[in-house]
Order: C-alpha cells, then sequence, then structure tokens
C-alpha cells in the first residue's frame, strides 16, 4: 500500500516542455514570456548582492511588500509575496478548498489550476471558454451549487487571450459568497485591467500577479496575492518565512525602481508587434482567437508541420488543444524584429 494518498498516487505531474530550451540558441515563443533581457539595473543589483556577502543569511522582505502595494494601488495589508504565482494559486486553493468540494475551472487554461484542485481532490467542473463570446460567464452561474468553494477566473485566460469583463467578476462574486473566487491577474501589464480595487467589496476576491511575464523575471520566482487584508493575515499563516528567495526580492526591488523597461517593451509587443502577426494572419486566412494579450492561439491547417518547421528554424511555439481536441498553436510574441523573423519563417511554409 502506498503511503501517499491514493488520488495523488495517481495523478499525473505537471511537466512544461522545457528541455531545450536556450535563449541564446533559439527565439523563445513558446511560454508567453518576455522575449528580451531584463534592465542592466536589475542585474546589476542581483550581482550587488552576491558581492556584498549576504547569501549566507536567511531572506528577509524589507519592504518589498509595501512597493508592490504602492505600485497596484492598495494598501500592503491586501499584499502578501509568493514564491512565483503558482505559489499564490496553490495556497489560495489550499486554504479555501476541503476535499470533495467543487471548483469551477474554465477551460482549456492553464494546467495549474486544475493540477492543484487534483491534489486537494476537488470535483472540477469546466465549463468552455468560446471563441465567439469569450468568458463563458453563464455556464459559470449555472454551474454553482452549495458545494462551490473555488472559481477560477484566469483573466486573461491563457491560451485563449480573452477577458472576462470586470461586470462578470463582480457578478460571480456577488452571486457565489463562499466560494474563493481566484483571479489570475499573470498578463496584467498587457491589459492594464483589474479588480484589485474591489478586494474589499469583495472579500472572497482573491487575485494572483507576478513578474514572471512581461518583468522578465520567471527565474528568480516572484508573485503575489491581493485580497482582502482578512485574507491576507489568513495566508500568511500558511506561506513558510523563506519561501521567497532574497535574489528574488533584490531583482523586483529594483525592477520596480526602474518600471519603463517594462513599460516599453510591452507598448512595442501590443501595438507593434501584435498588429503585425494579426495582418499576417488575416492575409493568410488563418483562424484565431481574439487576444488582450501578449500570445494568439491560432488554429492552421497544418499545425504539426508548422511547429517543426519554426522549430528546425530555431524558433519555439505552443501546441494546444481546444475542446474539441483540435490542435492550435500559441505563439507568443517579441519585439518587432522578432515578429518579423517569425513571419518571415511562417511565410516559407504557410
Ligand atoms: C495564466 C497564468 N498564470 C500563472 C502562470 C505562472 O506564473 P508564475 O511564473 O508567476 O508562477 C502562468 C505561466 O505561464 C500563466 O500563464
Amino acid at each position: 500500500m502506498s503511503i501517499i494518498k491514493s488520488h495523488i498516487a495517481q495523478m499525473g505531474a505537471y511537466k512544461p516542455p522545457l528541455e531545450g530550451r536556450d535563449p541564446h540558441d533559439h527565439l523563445l515563443l513558446d511560454f508567453n514570456e518576455r522575449t528580451l533581457p531584463v534592465c542592466p539595473s536589475v542585474k546589476q543589483a542581483m550581482i550587488d548582492f552576491i558581492q556584498d556577502d549576504r547569501l549566507q543569511c536567511y531572506p528577509s522582505y524589507g519592504n518589498i511588500t509595501a512597493k508592490i502595494a504602492e505600485y497596484c494601488d492598495v494598501d500592503p495589508e491586501q499584499v502578501m509575496i509568493t514564491n512565483g504565482s503558482d505559489q499564490g494559486i496553490e495556497m489560495i486553493i489550499r486554504s479555501t478548498c476541503r476535499e470533495g468540494e467543487e471548483a469551477i475551472i474554465p477551460g482549456p487554461s492553464f494546467a495549474m489550476y486544475s493540477q492543484v484542485a487534483k491534489v486537494e481532490n476537488l470535483k472540477i467542473i469546466e465549463p468552455s471558454f468560446s471563441k465567439e463570446t469569450g468568458f463563458p460567464k453563464q455556464k459559470v452561474l449555472d454551474a454553482l451549487s452549495d458545494k462551490t468553494r473555488l472559481i477560477v477566473i484566469s483573466n486573461p485566460n491563457n491560451p485563449s487571450g480573452t477577458i472576462a469583463p470586470r461586470e462578470d467578476i463582480l457578478e460571480i462574486a456577488a452571486a457565489a459568497p463562499d466560494a474563493a473566487i481566484l483571479v489570475d491577474e499573470c498578463y496584467f501589464e498587457y491589459t492594464r485591467k483589474t479588480v484589485a480595487d474591489a478586494v474589499d467589496q469583495h472579500p472572497n476576491l482573491l487575485i494572483t500577479r507576478t513578474f514572471s511575464k512581461t518583468w522578465g523575471l520567471p527565474s528568480v520566482r516572484l508573485g503575489y496575492v491581493i485580497s482582502h487584508a482578512e485574507n491576507i493575515r489568513a495566508l500568511l499563516n500558511v506561506r513558510g518565512p523563506y519561501d521567497i528567495n532574497q535574489l528574488a526580492v533584490v531583482a523586483i526591488d529594483a525592477a520596480l525602481s526602474n518600471p519603463g523597461y517594462t513599460e516599453r517593451y510591452v507598448k512595442e509587443v501590443m501595438e507593434v508587434s501584435k498588429p503585425l502577426l494579426e495582418a499576417f494572419l488575416n492575409e493568410k486566412g488563418i483562424d484565431y482567437w481574439p487576444s488582450v494579450a501578449n500570445f494568439i492561439w491560432t488554429f492552421p491547417d497544418n499545425p504539426n508541420e508548422i511547429e517543426k518547421h519554426l522549430r528546425a528554424h530555431h524558433i519555439l511555439i505552443r501546441p494546444k488543444a481546444d475542446e474539441s481536441g483540435r490542435v492550435g498553436l500559441r505563439i507568443n510574441l517579441g519585439n518587432k524584429a522578432q515578429t518579423e523573423n517569425l513571419i518571415r519563417t511562417l511565410s516559407q511554409i504557410i
């Protein structure tokens, strides 16, 4: 008999295809990452920290929470830093749901939500996003029951790039006051759309965000949760005192002191690169989901061939099937030159 809980022993691991990814050898358009290095002051802050002989000390977080709260325009008591937003997602689900309760997770979506829900042995209900109407608000409302303890709103959703309107999120929060409404704002900097200002009005809202995407720091792992101060106080009982490493805090402190490098990148991606790729897809008649984020979910006739061709030309993208099993290609955008390179390479095969 396994000493591991049987439902966990029977699960599969969440294994993103990370093998062989090398930013010096590939154009990486497969993980929705920033495609350019971070600004020099962030790197220098990390080097200075190492040179200052502080690695032998346990991490202490100083005023980083207050600095993040200021960036988010919320109170420091409404923020908790986490080891990537993955840890925020995990802690929220672990702290709010009991075995056998129901989680509504519209799909397809980011794998981590259902992975954690499975670990907690929740019953997962998965209404589908649609290309025409985006977030399935009515299906979520229809799925509510007295066992609903979690509703995930990935906003914008990965891989579809669709966004749930603020009114829909608040309507769901009001309709399900006993459920945690996990709003994942991982791509916030691309949309500037948030419900962070509504956490006092709706204490069941728990928002996750990250420095992994636009800020270009997924390797150091720093995310945060925004919620009502009482929730944050309780979640801090669950998070370990050293879960976030000190180098992450040093890097993010420096990044927040120089947000211009992120803002310039977002502007180029959204105002130059995205229209370029959309124009190409339109010209070639390739179906795609309208996206508000830095990635586009496309449905060409020959996805496998295209993926292989790009890979042979050192460009990585990510196959992602829709609910019917049709394989699409999720392509994230880089800067103008990288997008032109992508389009040139795609033109050889489409
Ligand atoms: C929607 C969404 N949420 C969360 C994450 C994970 O972010 P982090 O690196 O902060 O754990 C991702 C990563 O791809 C994502 O797409």
